[in-house]
């Protein structure tokens, strides 16, 4: 959606707060041998509390409150009895609505031990979302954005899934502009506009620059061999910086 006055921006703050709350707050209860199922209760009664409701249940009838993946899974992955073990990339993915106004955010995080190629890439995926986020500008092209993750994965040796993108949020979980893609696309000429709400949700991999349908018709995945991280924001787009919605307070 593009926005015109104080209160939309208002009720896109609210809900970007709660989905970043809820994050964080899955984040901290994040440990060894706790399911999936039980990560996503946590997610849930934080949404619930803040009378939010599950973007992708309300959306899509996904079967969770938020998505965990479990690598090799990368997105989209539905909670269950999946035991979380030490040492696993793992990506929760929080979207919600409140009274029609929607937020998007996501991260990956590792279950310690983290080794350093985990590290790397995750560290790599949250610095590309925020040079992306900070390159969003009303009048520069949407490509902007896509230029701006591809040139840093690719000098940090990354590649990134070319089959996964950005979209446009706050009226919808995924609503116009689609495809904001993670690499530059010199003949997409759509424009940036103030008060644009989209979601920046670079996902950086290994070597992987697909992903796959992975067991289930919801989750996907790359191949084993490659280890793929997401970061999210939900944005605001103006003529300086964006104001990040889902930005922990
Ligand atoms: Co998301
Ligand atoms: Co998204």
């Amino acid at each position: 959606m593009t926005i015109d006055s104080e209160s939309e921006l208002a009720k896109l703050k609210a809900v970007g707060a709660v989905v970043a709350r809820t994050l964080r707050t899955m984040a901290a209860a994040l440990e060894p041998g706790m399911t999936t199922k039980e990560l996503d209760d946590v997610g849930r009664q934080c949404l619930d509390a803040h009378g939010a409701r599950s973007a992708p249940e309300i959306t899509y009838g996904f079967p969770g409150a938020t998505c965990i993946s479990i690598h090799p899974a990368i997105a989209h992955g539905v909670p269950g009895d999946r035991a979380i073990a030490a040492g696993d990339l793992i990506n929760i993915d929080v979207s919600a609505e409140i009274e029609g106004s929607f937020a998007d955010t996501g991260a990956s995080f590792i279950v310690p031990p983290a080794s350093p190629a985990k590290r790397a890439v995750c560290r790599a995926t949250r610095k590309a979302l925020n040079r992306a986020v900070g390159a969003a500008r009303a009048g520069l092209p949407i490509n902007v954005i896509g230029k701006t993750v591809e040139t840093f994965a690719r000098k940090r040796g990354f590649s990134v899934i070319e089959n996964l993108a950005g979209h446009g949020v706050g009226g919808a979980l995924h609503e116009a502009p689609a495809n904001v893609l993670s690499f530059y696309d010199g003949g997409d000429r759509r424009m940036l506009h103030e008060g644009m709400v989209i979601a920046v949700e670079p996902f950086l991999s290994t070597g992987a620059s697909q992903a796959e349908q992975g067991d289930d018709p919801w989750t996907l995945v790359t191949p084993p061999q490659f280890l793929t991280a997401q970061y999210e924001h939900s944005i605001v787009v103006t003529r300086r910086a964006p104001i990040v919605l889902t930005a922990l307070a």
